[in-house]
């Protein structure tokens, strides 16, 4: 499989286990206890970042190219770009209804529970959809120089959560989540 694949898989890994670690907080949330709002937060402010503006970038070049080499393939599956505008569009609603929530006690909590289920349902059900039908789809039908080529446009921007230990901005985040990884293997 080309690396670059290998990598873009690995950042849904990456997602999956953030998601899971917002979905704990949205419990404490939904039993009316109190979330850790800064953690949760920090998850959002994550999600606008390096998925919207190195994943999805790369992604969208990826099916344009498979596009090109096989349009019947992936007739029927939307335009990819336009789905991760989407994704972006419920990534900043359910920030936004955070931050009202946060700024004056009296807003709507029901808003803030279901912006935030509609935001991971949708994310999961999306690299669930792009791991079984458009990855494998573009792992046959790409062509190394085109892997390259897309390498070129986007570059190694490094993930600033998981691979950055030296990023500062997230490292409760990154410390809550890999206290929810010990917690799962104890
Ligand atoms: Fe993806």
């Amino acid at each position: 499989m080309p690396a670059t694949l290998d990598a873009l898989i690995q950042d849904h890994c990456n997602m999956g286990r953030l998601l899971g670690a917002f979905e704990r907080q949205l419990q404490v949330f939904r039993e009316a206890g109190k979330p850790d709002y800064e953690l949760m937060q920090s998850a959002l402010e994550y999600f606008l970042d390096y998925p919207d503006k190195i994943h999805h970038p790369k992604e969208d070049l990826v099916w344009a190219r498979l596009v090109e080499r096989d349009s019947a393939a992936v007739a029927g599956m939307g335009d990819l770009a336009v789905l991760h505008e989407e994704l972006s569009a419920l990534t900043h609603s359910i920030a936004y209804a955070l931050k009202l929530v946060l700024q004056d006690a009296s807003a709507s909590r029901d808003w803030v529970g279901t912006s935030a289920r509609n935001f991971l349902n949708a994310y999961r059900k999306h690299m669930e959809i792009e791991e079984a039908l458009f990855f494998p789809l573009a792992d046959k039908a790409l062509s190394d120089a085109d892997w390259r080529e897309i390498d070129a446009r986007i570059g190694s921007t490094e993930d600033p959560l998981f691979a950055r230990r030296d990023e500062l901005r997230f490292e409760s985040l990154r410390k809550y989540i890999e206290d929810l990884d010990d917690l799962a293997e104890a």
